[in-house]
Parts: C-alpha cells; sequence; structure tokens
C-alpha cells in the first residue's frame, strides 16, 4: 500500500531513527529515558511535528505535546493520540515509536482527505514507559495522572545512581514542578494509542489492526538477597554465605510459583551480583521480579508465596532476602463505548487483550481510553526481533486516521 501524497509512510518516518540509539552489543535499540538517543528521538519527532506546523510543548512531567488546531478551539476535551519513544534495552524498533510514527502518518491523511476537525488534535509522547531506566513504568502518564507521587519519582535512581530529579532537570525540566498536572489532563478528552502487538493474537487471528479490549494487571517488586562477599579460592564451600546461590533458588520459585496459579506469569530479567567479579563471592544479589495476572488478589498471593520461598531459599544458604513493591498496577479495561465507536469504524478488526503495560492503561483511569494493535509477525517483543511488515504499518496509520477522524467529528 503506497501512501498518498502529503502522507509520510511509516515506514519512511521509522527509516529516519532506525540508526539511532542502536546497541552494538545487545542488538535492537537501547533508547533509555533522557539519553542522548532518545533526546534525538524527541528532537527528530519535534522537527517532523513542526513541519507540519503543529504547536509543540514540554509540559512539567516532561510530556512532550504536539498540537493540530486548526480552529484555534480551546484545548481543553481533545482528541489525543500518541505513544513513547523510550525503549527497554536491546529492544525492537516498533514497541513506542510505531504509534509516534503512525500518529504523524495519520494526521498526513486527514489533512490530504481536507479532513476539518472539530475539536483539536494532539500527539504525545510520554516518557519513560518502560521503566527501563529509573525502575517505574509509565512513569510520564503516571505522574500526570498524580499515581506517582512526585517526591517518590525524583528519588528513583537509574543504574549509575542518578536521581530521576538530577536526569529531568539536565532534560531541561525543574523538578519543582514534576507532579499531577490537572491542567494538561483536561485537556485530553478522549485518549487513542496505536502500538505493535507484542504477543500472537492478531498472527493467529490473520488480521492487520486489533481494537484493544484490556491491560494485565502487573507490578515489579525488587528482591534484594544479602549474604557474605569473601574470595572464590579461599572460602571453603561449607564456610560460604552465598546469595547467587540462594537468588538461583528464588528465580527457580518464581517459575514454579506462576505455573501454580492460572494466568499468572512471573519473570526475574534483570538479576545483578554485587560486587560481581569472577573470582568474587557476591555479597548481595539485586534482582528484579515483574509479576502479572488479571486478578490483584492472585497478583499478592503470588508474590507472598515467592517472597516465603526466597527467604527460604535464603536461609538455606546463610543469607537474608527482601522483597519490596516497586509499582502495582491493576487490570485496565479500556472504555467500553469507545472500543464499540472503535469496532464500527473498523469493521472486521478484532478485539484483543495484551499482556503488556502501556500508558493508555495509566489514562484509563482518568479519561475514555483506546488502542489499536497491529500486527507483528515473530510475536516476538522487548528484542530485537520484534517486527511489522510495512503494509501492515501503513494499513494501522489508515485506522488511526479513520478512528481519530471519527473522534474529532462527533462530540467526546
Ligand atoms: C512494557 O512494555 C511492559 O509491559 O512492561
Ligand atoms: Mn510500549
Ligand atoms: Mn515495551
Amino acid at each position: 500500500m503506497t501512501a498518498p501524497t502529503g502522507v509520510a509512510s511509516v515506514a519512511g518516518l521509522l527509516g529516519d531513527i532506525a540508526g539511532t540509539g542502536r546497541d552494538a552489543s545487545r542488538g535492537g535499540y537501547s533508547r533509555p529515558v533522557f539519553s542522548t538517543a532518545e533526546r534525538d528521538l524527541v528532537t527528530w519527532f519535534t522537527d517532523q511535528a513542526q513541519r507540519r506546523g503543529l504547536d509543540v510543548e514540554t509540559d512539567r512531567n516532561g510530556i512532550v505535546w504536539a498540537w493540530w488546531n486548526p480552529a484555534g478551539a480551546p484545548l481543553t476535551g481533545s482528541v489525543v493520540t500518541g505513544s513513547h519513544l523510550d525503549s527497554v534495552p536491546g529492544g525492537g524498533a516498533f514497541d513506542g515509536p510505531l504509534g509516534v510514527a503512525s500518529s504523524l502518518a495519520a494526521l498526513d491523511h486527514l489533512r490530504a482527505r481536507g479532513f476539518a476537525p472539530a475539536r483539536p488534535l494532539g500527539i504525545a509522547v510520554f516518557p519513560e514507559e518502560e521503566g527501563s531506566r529509573f525502575g517505574v513504568a509509565c512513569l510520564g502518564s503516571r505522574l500526570l495522572t498524580g499515581a506517582l507521587a512526585p517526591e517518590r519519582a525524583l528519588n528513583l535512581t537509574d543504574p549509575d545512581g542518578t536521581s530521576f530529579a538530577d536526569a529531568a532537570r539536565a532534560a531541561g525540566l525543574d523538578p519543582r514542578h514534576v507532579g499531577r498536572d490537572d491542567e494538561a489532563l483536561s485537556r485530553i478528552g478522549v485518549f487513542l494509542e496505536l502500538h505493535v502487538e507484542q504477543g500472537r493474537g492478531l498472527i493467529d487471528l490473520g488480521a492487520p489492526v486489533a481494537v484493544a479490549s484490556s491491560v494485565l494487571g502487573h507490578g515489579r517488586w525488587r528482591l534484594t538477597i544479602t549474604g557474605e562477599g569473601n574470595h572464590a579460592g579461599a572460602t571453603l564451600m561449607a564456610d560460604r554465605r552465598d546469595p547467587v546461590v540462594a537468588a538461583a533458588a528464588a528465580v527457580l520459585a518464581v517459575r514454579d510459583v506462576a505455573r501454580q496459579h492460572d494466568g499468572a506469569r512471573a519473570t526475574v530479567g534483570r538479576l545483578i551480583p554485587v560486587p560481581g567479579g569472577t573470582n568474587v563471592i557476591a555479597g548481595r544479589v539485586d534482582a528484579w521480579l515483574d509479576v502479572r495476572h488479571p486478578d490483584d488478589d492472585v497478583t499478592a498471593a503470588v508474590v507472598a508465596e515467592i517472597t516465603r520461598r526466597a527467604q527460604h531459599a535464603a536461609a538455606v544458604e546463610g543469607c537474608t532476602a527482601t522483597v519490596t513493591e516497586e509499582s502495582l498496577s491493576p487490570t485496565a479495561h479500556f472504555d467500553a463505548g469507545l472500543r464499540e465507536r472503535l469496532r464500527e469504524v473498523l469493521p472486521g478488526a478484532p478485539v484483543l487483550a495484551t499482556g503488556a503495560g502501556h500508558d493508555a492503561a495509566v489514562l484509563a483511569d482518568h479519561v475514555p481510553t483506546g488502542m489499536l494493535f497491529v500486527r507483528n509477525p515473530t510475536g516476538v517483543s522487548h528484542s530485537p526481533a520484534e517486527h511489522v511488515e510495512d503494509p501492515d504499518a501503513e494499513a494501522g496509520a489508515l485506522a488511526l486516521a479513520d478512528a481519530l477522524a471519527e473522534l474529532l467529528t462527533a462530540p467526546a
């Protein structure tokens, strides 16, 4: 499918940024929030928006907004789309940027049709959606909505010990003004995010685009196992208090406990022996636990059982273990009325739930919110293997344009 004259192709837009933030050692992209790579992407987005004559502003939480408002209407109650530009370490090219590029292309489609919006259209780019630098996912939308207290956010630190406050300041934000922003929130009359699908749903259904129904409840916990640092050669096996051995047992418990609860998913994707040397028995292991289930009570039971087993595994090795909650988001169900409207505009689009987290799920507690998913032929995400075929990307942008045209025409 070739884009009409004046309409940028999604593939072309993503091609512009294909060289930004490549990770030579992990493969794929590493674009942590406020890194040079992520800032370059924000600059690219700003440039694309300004070329289209949009008004671009960054709010006090670092969310970048680009406004199409030909009638000069008040921004309150606007239609807003968008996504994020930060990535997980070694992530794919589409998680986040597909939604941003598709938003620009959808705007081009609307203009090429001569469409006159009854309300302003905003394109929003949210910072730290992945939580890959400061640990809390959807940091920008959580700050915007007040779901995260500013003092908590400001004190979060990245793996190098840099605080969110310092990183935000270096990126041009004033940390004193970070936090719930009712004025910015009131501008969102309805939010619609397009995203690459992160599973196999659309492969199995044989469709390029889906309407989302819900986002699985999920949370993150920090698991710290403390033992005794010592010498790898001079310390007899009987004399060790090795937290890495306890961590290995704890990781097996994570898998086993999750398997005992239907629908639960539990992952340890990050595990750091400290200080970390081949000939050093670690003094401590820092590990992070990601648990997801539709029912928060089940999530709590899974985490409680993992905690019990991790503490037992630690005690067996003469170590101690603590588990601390870092974030928790209940299952989000998108607005049913909006979902039906999207299905009418996109006949044939299936309805899909997702196990991945999104800023849209945070916003769903505050404003009517929906999502569109675009087929990922590998079914793999948070990996360089994530993919979208060009025709599906263009179909997604067209679907987004049709959906936005409906929302921009009709009352909220
Ligand atoms: C983000 O993509 C998440 O699901 O953690
Ligand atoms: Mn994403
Ligand atoms: Mn992601």
